[in-house]
């Protein structure tokens, strides 16, 4: 409870810190809206992955030219490298992420959206957490971050680590195990992760800027980012059974629903029952909406929103969304989601796309019978995610705070 004190604490002492620096900018809205954002109910355990969705779809579009530039630093990392140096650490992550868990369940699959979006550009350094600076310009403000969560948490776990060990455990480890602390908390495998990465010392905006946040993805061009990062189309099939556990908001899938590709009418591939299910659940959206979201005023006041971060199960709905699984349960992790895909029941159009190709569809049927198979390719393909390209002594750094380069 001590954590859950500090946490409710350093939110408090964050939105008073926002709100006296940003009275009126974009950065303190957006604060306020990914506090107030919780979708889900609490007693439902399907609603948990929360934008996990179009993260995984807007990584499509990153540039990867520039990827396995770094040499093969996942060699130095080790299990357990801070048994001597800070014993602790890898245990208070896990405390954290439990008690995080049970107030804001919608953060733990904000996390592992983190770990893609710090993994996916450039690696697993950290560059996802540092803010931009008067020469640099930051990742987190690019659009693509649109609906990224959890840096709170990852700055709570590394304050109380910095307190046990000062300038010994790097966020880019922070962010993997916190990963996978959620994962397992939202009903996903258990998976070993090796630690000893370093921080980055620039965030990579430019490179995060090729991303668009397009749920609209095709699916050649998933299997085409996921390639470039040595993902084959089994990997890929599997790590996008995430997305059984999440809520999406409807402006992803608008378009589907009314006017697909331009046509004035819906996705012909969409399951009609489905069509009207997904209908009655978002209504029309107003067009400013599904344009410019991070611009948009946002539709509800969101009163007291520092108050109710971390709290309120009663936070208000800004925006209609839809659970990419809304009748599994935490035991089906990932199975439903390839059922759902079989009956032509997938929201997004680059994941009903998966069973338009031989390949991929042969590994949606496969999952969506064999939950142990894909628990095992899931842990497999997580192992390899959290190992992409980082970086190990004697370069990068450790930072003390991930917002900004020691
Ligand atoms: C995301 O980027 C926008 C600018 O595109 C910025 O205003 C916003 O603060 C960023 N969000 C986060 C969570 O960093
Ligand atoms: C449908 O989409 C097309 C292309 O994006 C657009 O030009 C058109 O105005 C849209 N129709 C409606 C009714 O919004
Ligand atoms: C949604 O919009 C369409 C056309 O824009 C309209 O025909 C329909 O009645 C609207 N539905 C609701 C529930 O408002
Ligand atoms: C970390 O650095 C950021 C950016 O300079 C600052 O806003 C924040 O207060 C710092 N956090 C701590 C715990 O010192």
């Amino acid at each position: 409870m001590e954590v859950l004190k500090k946490l409710n604490f350093l939110t408090l002492l964050l939105c008073i810190y926002l709100a006296l620096t940003y009275p009126n900018s974009e950065t303190a809205k957006d604060y306020y809206r990914s506090s107030s954002d919780f979708v889900g109910g609490f007693s439902d355990p399907a609603a948990l992955a929360h934008d996990f969705q179009s993260s995984l779809i807007s990584l499509a579009w990153s540039n990867y030219d520039d990827f396995n530039s770094r040499s093969a630093g996942q060699e130095s990392l080790q299990y357990n490298f801070y048994h001597d140096t800070c014993p602790k650490a890898e245990k208070i992550v896990k405390e954290i992420i439990r008690q995080v868990y049970n107030v804001r369940p919608d953060l733990g699959p904000a996390l592992i959206r983190l770990l893609f979006h710090d993994c996916f550009i450039k690696g697993c350094d950290a560059s996802i957490l540092l803010d931009g600076t008067e020469g640099m310009e930051s990742e987190k403000d690019t659009p693509p971050n649109e609906t990224l969560k959890g840096f709170e948490v990852i700055d709570i776990i590394k304050e109380e680590v910095e307190n046990v060990c000062p300038g010994t455990v790097s966020c880019a480890d922070i962010i993997v195990l916190a990963a996978r602390e959620a994962l397992l908390q939202a009903g996903g495998p258990y998976y070993p992760v090796t630690t000893g990465r370093r921080d980055s010392m620039i965030s990579y905006a430019q490179l995060a800027m090729y991303q668009l946040p397009s749920p609209y993805g095709d699916l050649d061009d998933v299997l085409a980012s996921f390639s470039a990062r040595g993902f084959d189309e089994r990997e890929t099939v599997n790590l996008l059974g995430a997305h059984s556990i999440g809520i999406i908001h409807c402006k992803s899938f608008h378009s589907r629903l009314y006017n697909f590709s331009g046509t004035n009418k819906p996705d012909p591939s969409l399951d009609p029952g489905f069509l009207d299910t997904l209908r009655s659940r978002c209504g029309n959206i107003s067009s400013h909406l599904l344009t410019a979201p991070s611009a948009s005023p946002s539709p509800s006041p969101a009163p007291s929103p520092c108050r109710s971060s971390f709290k309120s199960p009663q936070s208000p709905i800004e925006e209609p969304g839809v659970a990419m699984d809304h009748k599994g349960t935490r035991r089906e992790f990932g199975t439903s989601y390839f059922r759902s895909l079989l009956q032509g029941r997938g929201i997004l159009y680059a994941d009903q796309q998966l069973m338009s190709r031989e390949e991929t569809r042969n590994w949606v049927r496969a999952y969506a019978w064999d939950a142990v198979l894909f628990r095992k390719d899931f842990s497999d393909a997580m192992m390899k995610l959290s190992n992409l390209n980082v970086l190990t002594a004697p370069d990068g750094q450790i930072r003390r705070n991930c917002s900004k380069v020691a």
